[in-house]
């Protein structure tokens, strides 16, 4: 098993009755497991000429900024409404537990710009869906998405798959 793998856990019934919350903060608190879970994603990912490596508040930026720096890339976030100083685009989402909307500067991609979007975890889609729109409305070139954690069992490649035909490549799938 990979070192990061056995440090997640599994939280039943958090934040409400019925959703097992993927608590990965053990996973990223260990030097060696957070190093190893950031290579094997930029690893895969290594060669695509990645510019720019988009992700989401909160969690979405401590994976992303680290497979950022890994790549060579820069990083872009997707902020929660009102975040962001500048001009904003912004698109709505269905969480796994709630609803909620993002946002990206309007000019911090462009169209020479190749986006990698990085998340911890990737649920009903939604969050991901929201930025793959983002990332479209920037003229940008969406040339994959990477997760630590993918929850199969809600079909996020479905999803995903409706708004883009961009790899999807995930490194621990919950069936
Ligand atoms: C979590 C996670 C993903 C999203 C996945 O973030 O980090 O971004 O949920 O769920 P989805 O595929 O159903 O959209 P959350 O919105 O809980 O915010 P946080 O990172 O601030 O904890
Ligand atoms: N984001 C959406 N669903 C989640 C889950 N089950 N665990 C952790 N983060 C999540």
């Amino acid at each position: 098993m990979r070192p990061y793998e056995e440090l997640i856990v599994p939280i039943p019934d958090y934040p409400k009755p019925g959703i097992v919350f993927q608590d990965l903060t053990p996973a990223f608190a260990d030097g060696a497991a957070f190093a190893a879970m950031v290579d094997d994603l930029a690893a895969h990912f290594a060669g695509a000429g990645i510019t720019k490596v988009v992700g989401a508040e909160a969690r979405g930026f401590i994976v992303g900024a680290a497979v950022a720096l890994r790549l060579g890339a820069g990083f872009v976030p997707c902020r929660k409404p009102g975040k962001l100083p500048r001009t904003t685009l912004r698109e709505s989402y269905v969480l796994e537990y709630g609803t909620d909307a993002l946002e990206i500067h309007a000019d911090a991609l462009t169209p020479d710009d190749v986006v990698l979007i990085v998340d911890d975890l990737v649920a009903t889609g939604g969050t991901t869906t929201a930025m793959v729109r983002l990332v479209r409305a920037s003229g940008a070139h969406l040339a994959g998405l990477g997760f630590v954690m993918e929850l199969a069992f809600l079909s996020p490649r479905a999803v995903i798959a409706e708004e883009t035909d961009a790899e999807v490549f995930s490194l621990i799938a919950v069936e």
